[in-house]
C-alpha cells in the first residue's frame, strides 16, 4: 500500500489548509474527515453561518431603523426565516464546495470518516488502514456542557442549534456572555427577540481591554440585549411553558430563575479528541484536555503534530490556519513560523470589536510603562455618516520608545482595521509608524492613524 507523506485527522480549518498547503509544496496527503462537507464547525456550523446570519439580520435592523433616517421609503419589511436559513445554508454550500475543489486542485485525498492513530505512522479510518510518514491532528474542539444542562438542540441549543432555530423565539436566554453568546444574541435581537445573557463575571467578553468590553455591554444594551452579570447557572428545567433557567447570584445567597422559549449555552468549548486513539501512541492531555506540543506542533511523539483547538492557545480559526501552514512548511523540509503574540481577536456584533497585542490591564499587571492613545469615531467622518460613531481606537504604545503593545478597537470595520496593527506589530513598528503613515480619506481607518497620534502630540480631529 503507498504510504503518504501527510495524514491529517480533521477537515475544519486548521487541518484543511495544512492539507492544502501540504499539497502545493509536493507532498502526499490525505485529510480524514467524517463530515459530509469539510470545513469543519468554522464553516458548517460557526463562523461562516453566524456571519450570514449577523448580516442578514443586521440588514433587516437597518431596514427597520436607518432607511427612513437617509430618505428611503419603503414599506416595513418582514422576515421569512425559512429564506433566511436557506440564504445562510448557500454561503456554507460555497464555501464547503470551495474546499472540495481546492482539495482536487492540490490533489489531496478526502478520507471520509473517523481517523484513529493506530501507531506512529498508522491511522485506521473504518475498517481500511492507512500508512504515513507524518500525522496531524487537527479534530478541534466541541461546545462544553454545563453540569445538569441538557442540551436537546431545539429549545435547549449550543451555537449550531440556535443556527437552526425551527422559528424565531419570542425570548431566549443565553449563558455565557462571551463571542458566541454576544454574535448569535445580537442576531436575534436584531430579529425581534427579547434576549437576556446571563454571565458568571461581573462583565462581559472576559479578556478584553475592559474599556472595550464596558463600551461594548452599553451598546448592545441600547440594542435591546439585557444582561445579568455575577450569576451562575446551575441548571435549566422544563415545564408546561417552557424552559427555566436557574441560577445563583454570586456574592449573596440568592437563587433566581428566568423562563424562556430558548436557552442558548455558550459558556466555552473543549478541544475534541474522543476516539482518536492518543492511548495507543502515548500522548497525555494536559488538564483541561488539550494536546501539548513544541514550538515546532509536534506533539512528544515524533512525526506526529496538533494544531488548533486541540492545543493550547486563542481557539480561533485563523490560529489554526496558520500553525496548519507552518506544520506543512516543516514537514516539507522549510521552517513554519507562527507569531502567537500577533493573533487578533475579533467579535462580530455591529459595531465590531477586534484587539491584537496587550490589553490595558495586561500591561499594568506586567508592570510596563505604556501610554494609551484614544480616538473615538465621532471624529472620523465616514463612521458619522453611517451612524456607527460610538466606538473608538485605543492603541497603546511603550511609554519610552513608542513602540506598539497592543490596539483595541470598536467600531465600524474593525475586524478589517485591526489588520494593519498585526502588520505593524509584526515589524516592530512605533505608533509614529503608523501615524507617519498616509492613510485614504475618507475611511475608517484614519481613526487607527489618529489613535497613533494620539500616542505622540495628538490626534488633528480630536
Ligand atoms: P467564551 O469562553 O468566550 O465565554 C464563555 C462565558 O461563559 C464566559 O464569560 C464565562 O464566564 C461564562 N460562564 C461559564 N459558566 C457559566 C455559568 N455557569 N453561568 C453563567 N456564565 C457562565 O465561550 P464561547 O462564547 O462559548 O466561545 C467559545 C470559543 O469559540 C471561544 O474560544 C471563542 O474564541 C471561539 N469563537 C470565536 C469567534 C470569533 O472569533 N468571532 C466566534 C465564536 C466562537
Amino acid at each position: 500500500m503507498a504510504v503518504y507523506d501527510l495524514i491529517v485527522i480533521g477537515g475544519g480549518p486548521g487541518g484543511y489548509v495544512c492539507a492544502i498547503r501540504a499539497g502545493q509544496l509536493g507532498l502526499s496527503v490525505a485529510c480524514v474527515e467524517s463530515r459530509e462537507t469539510l470545513g469543519g464547525t468554522c464553516l458548517n456550523v460557526g463562523c461562516i453561518p453566524s456571519k450570514a446570519l449577523l448580516h442578514a439580520s443586521h440588514l433587516y435592523h437597518e431596514a427597520t431603523q436607518n432607511f427612513a433616517r437617509v430618505g428611503i421609503v419603503a414599506e416595513s419589511p418582514s422576515i421569512d426565516w425559512e429564506k433566511m436559513l436557506a440564504y445562510k445554508q448557500s454561503t456554507i454550500d460555497a464555501n464547503t464546495g470551495g474546499i472540495e475543489f481546492l482539495f482536487k486542485k492540490n490533489r489531496v485525498d478526502w478520507i471520509k470518516g473517523k481517523g484513529q492513530i493506530l501507531e506512529p505512522g498508522k491511522v485506521q479510518v473504518g475498517d481500511q488502514t492507512y500508512q504515513t510518514k507524518n500525522i496531524v491532528i487537527a479534530t478541534g474542539s466541541e461546545s462544553s456542557t454545563l453540569g445538569s444542562v441538557e442540551i436537546d438542540e431545539q429549545t435547549v441549543v449550543t451555537s449550531t442549534g440556535a443556527l437552526e432555530l425551527a422559528k424565531i423565539p419570542e425570548n431566549m436566554v443565553i449563558i455565557g456572555a462571551g463571542v458566541i453568546g454576544l454574535e448569535l444574541g445580537s442576531v436575534f435581537a436584531w430579529l425581534g427577540t427579547k434576549v437576556t445573557v446571563l454571565e458568571y463575571l461581573d462583565g462581559i467578553t472576559p479578556g478584553m481591554d475592559l474599556e472595550v468590553s464596558k463600551t461594548l455591554q452599553r451598546i448592545l444594551k441600547r440594542q435591546g440585549l439585557s444582561f445579568k452579570l455575577g450569576v451562575e447557572v446551575t441548571s435549566v428545567s422544563k415545564d408546561d411553558k417552557g424552559n427555566k433557567v436557574n441560577y445563583e447570584i454570586r456574592k449573596s445567597d440568592k437563587k433566581e430563575s428566568i423562563q424562556t422559549d430558548i436557552v442558548l449555552l455558550s459558556t466555552g468549548r473543549r478541544p475534541y479528541t474522543e476516539g482518536l486513539g492518543l492511548e495507543n501512541v502515548g500522548i497525555d492531555l494536559n488538564k483541561v484536555g488539550q494536546i501539548e506540543v513544541g514550538p515546532d506542533l509536534q506533539t512528544k511523539v515524533e512525526g506526529i503534530y496538533a494544531i488548533g483547538d486541540v492545543t493550547p492557545g486563542l481557539m480561533l480559526a485563523h490560529k489554526a490556519e496558520d500553525e496548519g501552514v507552518a506544520v506543512a512548511e516543516e514537514i516539507a523540509g522549510g521552517k513554519g513560523y507562527v507569531n502567537h503574540d500577533v493573533i487578533p481577536a475579533i467579535i462580530y456584533t455591529q459595531p465590531e470589536v477586534a484587539a491584537v497585542g496587550k490589553t490595558e490591564e495586561q500591561l499594568k499587571e506586567e508592570g510596563v510603562a505604556y501610554k494609551v492613545g484614544k480616538f473615538p469615531f465621532q471624529g472620523n467622518a465616514r463612521a458619522k455618516s453611517i451612524f456607527q460613531a460610538s466606538g473608538f481606537v485605543k492603541m497603546l504604545a511603550d511609554k519610552e520608545n513608542d513602540k506598539l503593545l497592543g490596539c483595541h478597537i470598536i467600531g465600524p470595520a474593525a475586524s478589517d482595521l485591526i489588520q494593519e496593527v498585526c502588520l505593524a506589530l509584526e515589524f516592530g513598528a512605533s505608533a509614529e509608524d503608523i501615524a507617519l503613515t498616509c492613510h485614504g480619506h475618507p475611511t475608517y481607518s484614519e481613526a487607527v492613524k489618529e489613535a497613533a497620534l494620539a500616542c505622540g502630540d495628538g490626534p488633528i480631529h480630536a
